[in-house]
């Protein structure tokens, strides 16, 4: 929730202010072509320290994966190999700045886990392991990356502080081309599990990332200034944000995500070209939300979105637009909008909605909502007593098969 008003890149520490964006929540499967991964067997026989860009295997190289020992050395040590292996074990650690320019492609073979230390003075930025220009990057296997998050949560003061400290972020991609995540579990994030800044062509499958639904700024996945990212047959159940779509992205592919619990977010600049099939939420608070901050500085759009073939189950506001965000009054009220939200369609969206208001469409009355479609999509409530209902302002557009009650464009 906090966060939604607010977000870190690698490159500001400092807190950036919001204004404008488009946010959702999503679940399920796909296969795309992986970056080849090395069989860890294999990658771990052979493998020598003076051997340069082949497989390297941390425990070759002295990490001992006791959960204890300090492994960040090792891992800084094997960077830029082709292949890096870390074996199965546990491997506590600091900081992990890896960084390119990189002169082969570069694989993380993970099939052990990442521990990221509870003490906090090992991590100079606000970020666990940052990889940062490196195209051609792959990280996959079955192994966790686990923030041991419990140790640090309570010290997270920024639903009480706005100039808060900003706990550290778990995997951090930026200012990288073909990026691959898959297989592995990011668990318990100090901050956010998986943060992609300034990336382009990005396949995130199979993963998994779990975080208890009290834990705070936990989101899932977040993104901004990038391109072409697909995140297919992720489960995503953190206490924040599953997926949160940050100012100037573009080309962002969801199938097959399950989230919950979860929210729905983002910031400034244009958020365009965004497809959402074949997801279920369950218990979420938002479902597919647009969000835009009332005093937004600058003028803004959000526009060309699909959702297609989503199930919410129990979901408390599943379809929500809303151009007049404005959390716990931290903007200026003009009741005025400078985002504007066109050509918006939600299809085959199927479920229940765990209050009345299933459909919501608040938009601002100087910047109407255009092309707004909502097509098959039948929500009933999940309580008793009651149904449910759309509350609709400022919006243009058209609906076909939705029940009256939701038929407001
Ligand atoms: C939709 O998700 C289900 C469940 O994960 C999966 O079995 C199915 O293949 C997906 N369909 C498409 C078209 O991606
Ligand atoms: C590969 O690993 C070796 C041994 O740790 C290291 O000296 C070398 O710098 C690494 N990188 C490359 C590109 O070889
Ligand atoms: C990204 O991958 C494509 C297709 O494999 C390749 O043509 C392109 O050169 C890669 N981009 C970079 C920056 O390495
Ligand atoms: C988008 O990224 C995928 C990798 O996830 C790549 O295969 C595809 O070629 C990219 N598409 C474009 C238009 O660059
Ligand atoms: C995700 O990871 C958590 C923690 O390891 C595990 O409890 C859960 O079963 C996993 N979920 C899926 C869908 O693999
Ligand atoms: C739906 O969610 C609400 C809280 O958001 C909860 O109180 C209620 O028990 C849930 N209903 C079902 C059927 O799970
Ligand atoms: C049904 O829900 C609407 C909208 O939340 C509320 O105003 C109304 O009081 C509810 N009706 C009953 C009978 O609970």
């Amino acid at each position: 929730m906090v966060s939604s008003w607010r977000r870190t890149s690698s490159l500001s520490a400092a807190a950036t202010v919001v204004a404008a964006a488009a946010a959702l929540l999503v679940s399920v499967a796909f296969a795309v072509p992986p970056a080849t991964p090395a069989t860890p067997a294999a990658a771990a026989v052979g493998a020598t320290p003076s051997v340069p860009a082949g497989p390297l295997d941390i425990a070759q190289l002295g990490a001992k994966g006791d959960g204890k020992s300090d492994s960040t050395p090792f891992i800084l040590q094997a960077w830029k190999n082709a292949t890096i292996v870390i074996p199965p074990g546990n491997y506590l650690t600091g900081a992990l700045l890896l960084e390119g320019p990189c002169t082969s492609d570069i694989i993380i073979r993970l099939d052990g886990n990442l521990l990221g230390t509870g003490d906090l003075n090992a991590y100079k930025t606000n970020n666990w392991i940052e990889v940062q220009h490196v195209n051609n990057f792959a990280i996959n296997g079955h192994g966790i990356i686990d923030g041991q998050g419990p140790l640090v949560w309570s010290q997270n003061q920024c639903n009480k502080n706005y100039n808060c400290k900003i706990l550290p972020n778990s995997l951090v991609i930026d200012f990288s081309t073909n990026v691959t995540v898959r297989g592995i579990t990011l668990l318990n994030s100090k901050f956010f599990h998986l943060n992609l800044f300034n990336c382009k062509n990005v396949l995130i499958e199979k993963v998994n990332i779990t975080a208890p639904g009290n834990s705070p700024n936990t989101d899932g996945i977040h993104f901004g200034d990038s391109t072409n990212i697909t995140i297919s047959s992720t489960t995503i159940a953190t206490g924040d944000d599953c997926i949160s779509v940050g100012p100037g992205s573009k080309m962002i592919r969801v199938n097959g995500v399950r989230c919950g619990p979860g929210h729905g977010i983002s910031d400034e600049k244009d958020v365009e070209d965004i497809i959402i099939t074949n997801c279920t939420l369950k218990g979420t608070t938002n479902g597919l939300r647009i969000k835009s901050y009332e005093d937004s500085k600058s003028q803004l759009k959000a526009t060309k979105f699909l959702y297609d073939g989503v199930t919410m189950d129990n979901v408390s506001y599943p379809i929500i637009i809303d151009q007049k965000y404005c959390p716990n009054n931290i903007c200026s009220r003009s009741g005025t909008s400078k985002v504007a939200v066109t050509d918006i369609v939600f299809k085959n969206i199927v479920g229940t909605s765990a209050t009345p208001e299933a459909v919501t469409l608040n938009c601002a009355n100087n910047l109407p909502c255009q092309g707004v479609q909502l097509h098959n999509v039948d929500l009933k409530y999940a309580g008793i007593g009651n149904t449910t209902i759309a509350v609709c302002k400022n919006v243009a557009g058209k609906t076909s098969n939705v029940a009256k009650e939701l038929a407001c464009l």
